[in-house]
């Protein structure tokens, strides 16, 4: 129970996309002993979840939060704070993976702004709206879900990850005088759901040769939320059976 009394809140977590990584992040933190406030566009699935972890008897509320929007936001933490008291850990995992992503100069000036607003402007956002209520808990700790693929071209995703790396290593140093960490996890693709084609060609990518499941994480996520961790502030850690390695 390394998270004993803590209060998290996961962004993304509703598990509606196809990766699902916010969902076990979420039951992963829950089962650490901290309270979980579970956030996601679709509330619908937010509320599913939450429910899910609390009939395994856990402490979890489910809340609908677009992160691109600043009054989604607020309620956010306000639930957390009516419902646990504060904030303690943050978990920016909503993001708008692959698919036309991948493409570059395909996308429109608008599309540009909605992957920058969802990938790499609202973690900020999401940190700024938190700090406060961790500043008065006595510090906290932030966790960007990036991407392997911020090492390896994927178009635009690829842009929005390498930022949102940057925004890990700002976000360190600016929050370090209220005792709040941020680091970041870049997983390699998990894939469970692709066409076997396309696991085997990200399998030969990897030097690492079974595919990765969402499971293998949790033992970083959870490290980097707890104080195990406590010396290390602004890295981006790459977890994704050794692709990045041997791709650039
Ligand atoms: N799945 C992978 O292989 C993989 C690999 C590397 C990084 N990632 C990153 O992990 C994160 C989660 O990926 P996933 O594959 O589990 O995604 P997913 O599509 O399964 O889940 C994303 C969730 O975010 C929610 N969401 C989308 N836009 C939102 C918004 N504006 N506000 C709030 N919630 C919103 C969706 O409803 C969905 O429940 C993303 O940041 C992704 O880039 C995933």
């Amino acid at each position: 129970m390394r998270l004993e009394n803590k209060v998290a809140i996961v962004t993304g977590a509703g598990g509606a996309g196809v990766g699902g990584l916010g969902v076990v992040y979420a039951h992963a933190l829950a089962s650490e002993g901290a309270a979980v406030v579970v956030a996601d566009i679709d509330g619908e699935a937010a509320s599913r979840v939450a429910d899910e972890i609390a009939g395994a008897g856990a402490r979890a509320v489910g809340v609908r939060c677009d992160v691109t929007s600043s009054d989604d936001i607020d309620a956010m933490v306000q639930a957390a704070i009516d419902a646990f008291g504060g904030v303690d850990i943050l978990v920016n995992n909503a993001g708008l993976a692959r698919g036309k992503w991948s493409e570059a100069v395909i996308l429109s000036a608008e599309e540009w702004m909605e992957i920058l607003a969802v990938n790499t402007v609202a973690p900020i956002m999401c940190a700024k709206a938190c700090a406060e209520s961790m500043r008065t808990r006595g510090g906290g700790v932030i966790v960007n879900q990036s991407s392997n693929g911020a090492l390896i071209d994927a178009g635009a995703y690829t842009v929005s990850k390498l930022a949102l790396n940057g925004v890990t290593k700002v976000l360190a140093d600016e929050l370090s005088g209220d005792n709040i960490r941020v680091n970041g996890i870049a997983p390699g693709v998990m894939t469970a759901k692709l066409p076997e084609e396309q696991v085997q060609r990200l399998l030969a990518r990897q030097t690492v040769r079974r595919p990765g499941e969402p499971q293998d994480l949790v033992g970083l996520l959870v490290f980097l939320c707890s104080a195990e961790s406590s010396f290390m502030n602004g890295q981006t850690v790459v977890i994704d059976g050794g692709m990045a390695r041997i791709t650039k």
